[in-house]
């Protein structure tokens, strides 16, 4: 049987699966199906392959790593031990096209399992399962797993790791027999996330070769696998990582795993996104618009001043700026980051009138309003710790080590989450606020509750930050929502079913961002990804660098600023307008439309752009990161436009101009000299770009010609 059924023409995520038997059913192998095959009177596209039973099972004679692992405390035959080598016997299988539910059991180990499996808009696949304990005592889970087999050509793995200020670096292996596991378990997604772990046929390319990626949508510990066995082949998959004793169910009681995201495609690492970014884009919480924010941060870090911060926002409202973004620094005893975290209420001493001020005049400028929290943290230097130093995660005998000089607050306490549901609500009530930045700073270590006697709680930990968003959420439905970790380090499918946009990094180079952005964007829709213009010299590297192509580089994600524009000249300011606007013209197209990344022939030279999902146009980005090599230019293939249909080229914004008399000038009309070209030929031979000025951006925008 195939989940789902091939439709012609439509390329998704498929498995192919074999229930003839009394146990759970087989996964013969999962990958991109559809497009090119002919639906009617399909054999099995695997007759005969080993496949993997949906939760692979030592009874079934498998030495892979358990899906679901576990074992029973006993206190009637005073054992522990047993039931950690389930046989699950299929109850029920049921498929339609958007849904396949498996129910099973196990008699003698007391478990009642059920898998999902969903398909989801953009071809993607998604998994869960749940276990319940039917039996005699306490049931401990120790890990419930999601994995599918993959067709034996995905012999290479393309993952991520990263730190704070550079983000989602990607690495890239050869499969080998083993296991190779992605563990996170800093009670967040972190800056060293895997992300996803993308397999492929060899040499795969953002254009090329059959690709599928597995992630976890959770935001608190998971755990990535990719698994090659000499007897079965290569699967791929996840879950949530599940600290010791942190999931002990008693008779009756149910753990369901997140879900495990898997999106298959045969046209490389682009395509594989597109699937991500359609999903995104079905979802409710996906943002209708996303409007150009100014953030102070790295304006004025800690130094609020009223004054200053109005001038900030007249500067902000001149070059079109759609929601002004006020950072840490605004609440009680925060003069910088050694205190007030947890205390959250106005500042009296720096804000003697509140918030109302700012608020206010960013509000008769016509622009929105956005706020800092970090609400999952506190200061020991703080009235709430001084008032309720039991409030922190912590293994119960002492504290975890400072980070950033902060703690973590228990949320899985009914009294710590009431706190500060209360403060934001407040905060959130009495001021026209319509976005919070939602900070996340430091790692979960240690991260046990008092309530548990300091048993782990970063399961806990993650669902209260959930009730708490979702409460938030249904209180202020007018207000949107970003997800920060110092820099991108809570970027998942959990957190996208709520927020609307994350911080990507908080490296606001732009030379130093390029692969930062264009890799975190393998998962998530540009408009979420966060991207500000920053000042002429970056705070994070002190390199400078043009404002073009700061605002090049911010143009591909979710636009911002991030810049004391009161240092700003008139002539920078009238140039920044000049790219919101330019932002704001685009954004339909760069919001809705499919990225590509052309490869490039020169690794001084990197393109990104959008091709709108009607074809009718294209956005195109040069980005010269660095001097060439050589004088050859480089040819920019712009895929997915219609074949037959004529194109025109022409720049936008600035044009590359090479001041070296041994190259050529680009034409003035357009890259192609104003002829128009086929989207035939822009998908295989693309238009030609000549060598630019290191840091320098050069746009090109395609258009169908209308006959
Ligand atoms: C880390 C974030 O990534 C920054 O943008 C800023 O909000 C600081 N935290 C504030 O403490």
């Amino acid at each position: 049987m195939l989940f789902p059924s091939l439709r012609p023409g439509v390329t998704r995520t498929a498995l192919e699966i074999d229930s003839t038997d009394d146990g759970m059913p087989t996964v013969l192998w999962a990958g991109p199906v559809g497009a090119g095959h002919d639906p009617s009177g399909h054999a099995p596209l695997v007759p005969n392959g080993p496949g993997m039973p949906l939760l692979g099972e030592q009874s079934h004679g498998l030495f892979t790593r358990p899906q679901l692992r576990g074992f029973r405390i006993d206190p009637v035959h005073g054992t522990t031990g047993a039931a950690w080598t389930p046989r699950l016997l299929a109850d029920s299988i049921d498929a339609d096209d958007a849904r396949l539910v498996v129910s099973s059991h196990d008699p003698a180990a007391g478990l009642f399992v059920v898998v999902e499996i969903e398909t989801l808009t953009g071809g993607a696949l998604r998994a869960r399962a749940a276990v319940t304990n039917t039996g005699e005592g306490r049931y401990v889970v120790e890990g419930l797993e999601l994995c599918l087999p993959v067709s034996d050509q995905l012999t290479e793995l393309l993952d991520f790791t990263g730190r704070h200020e550079r983000e989602r670096t990607a690495q890239r292996h050869q499969v080998t027999d083993g296991l190779w596991l992605r563990e996170s378990r800093a009670g967040r997604p972190g800056l060293e996330s895997a992300t996803q772990l993308i397999l492929g046929q060899p040499g795969f390319s953002f254009g090329h070769g059959e690709v599928l990626g597995v992630h976890v949508a959770w935001s608190g510990n998971t755990v990535m696998r990719v698994e090659r066995s000499p007897a079965l082949g290569t699967t791929v998959g996840g879950g949530e990582l599940l600290l010791p004793g942190e999931m002990s169910l008693d008779t009756g009681e149910s753990y369901t795993s997140p879900w495990v995201m898997f999106a298959a495609a045969t046209d490389g690492l682009d395509g594989l996104a597109a699937s991500w970014h359609a999903f995104q884009r079905a979802s409710p919480a996906h943002p209708d618009l996303q409007p150009v924010v100014l953030n102070v941060w790295e304006a004025v870090y800690f130094d609020h001043d009223l004054g200053r911060l109005k001038q900030i926002a007249d500067r902000a409202h001149r070059v079109g700026v759609e929601r002004f973004v006020l950072d840490d620094g605004w609440f009680r005893h925060r003069r910088d980051d050694t205190a007030g975290l947890g205390d959250w209420y106005v500042d009296e001493g720096v804000w003697p009138d509140g918030l109302a001020p700012i608020v206010d005049h960013v509000r008769e400028l016509g622009m929105e309003f956005g706020l800092w929290f970090e609400p999952e943290m506190i200061n020991p230097d703080s009235d709430l710790y001084r008032a309720h130093p039991d409030w922190v995660l912590s293994p119960g005998d002492r504290l975890p080590l400072l980070h950033r000089n902060q703690l973590v607050l228990d949320l899985t306490r009914p009294d710590a989450f009431d706190y500060v549901l209360e403060r934001m609500d407040d905060v959130l009530s009495s001021y026209a606020i319509s976005f919070v930045k939602w900070d996340h700073n430091r790692e979960l270590l240690e991260a046990g509750s008092g309530l548990r006697g300091g048993a782990a709680a970063v399961h806990e930990q993650t669902l209260a930050y959930y009730r708490l968003l979702d409460t938030l959420r249904s209180r202020h439905p007018g207000v949107a929502w970003e997800s920060c970790a110092a820099g991108g380090g809570r970027i998942d499918l959990g957190v996208l079913e709520r927020a609307q946009r994350v911080w990507t990094s908080d490296m606001t180079d732009a030379l130093a961002r390029q692969e930062i952005q264009r890799w975190t964007l393998q998962l998530v829709a540009p408009e979420y990804a966060g991207a500000h213009v920053s000042s002429p010299v970056s705070h994070s590297t002190w390199r400078s660098l043009y404002l073009d192509f700061r605002a090049a580089t911010a143009l591909f994600g979710a636009f911002g600023i991030e810049w004391d524009l009161t240092q700003a000249t008139e002539e920078d300011l009238d140039r920044l307008a000049s790219w919101v606007d330019r932002f704001k013209r685009f954004r339909p197209l760069l919001h809705s439309g499919r990225m590509i990344r052309p490869e490039s022939s020169d690794p001084a030279v990197l393109l990104h752009g959008v091709v709108a999902a009607d074809r009718g146009e294209a956005l195109v980005g040069h980005f010269q990161l660095d001097e060439s090599a050589h004088n050859r230019g480089v040819w920019v293939r712009v895929p997915g436009l219609e074949p037959d249909a004529s194109y025109d080229l022409s720049w936008e914004g600035p044009v590359v101009d090479i001041a070296t008399s041994m190259s050529a000038a680009p034409p003035a009309d357009g890259p192609t000299a104003g002829q128009p070209v086929s989207g035939y030929a822009l998908g295989v031979q693309g238009f030609w770009m000549p060598r630019g000025r290191p840091e320098f951006a050069s746009l090109v925008h395609v258009r169908r010609i209308r006959p």
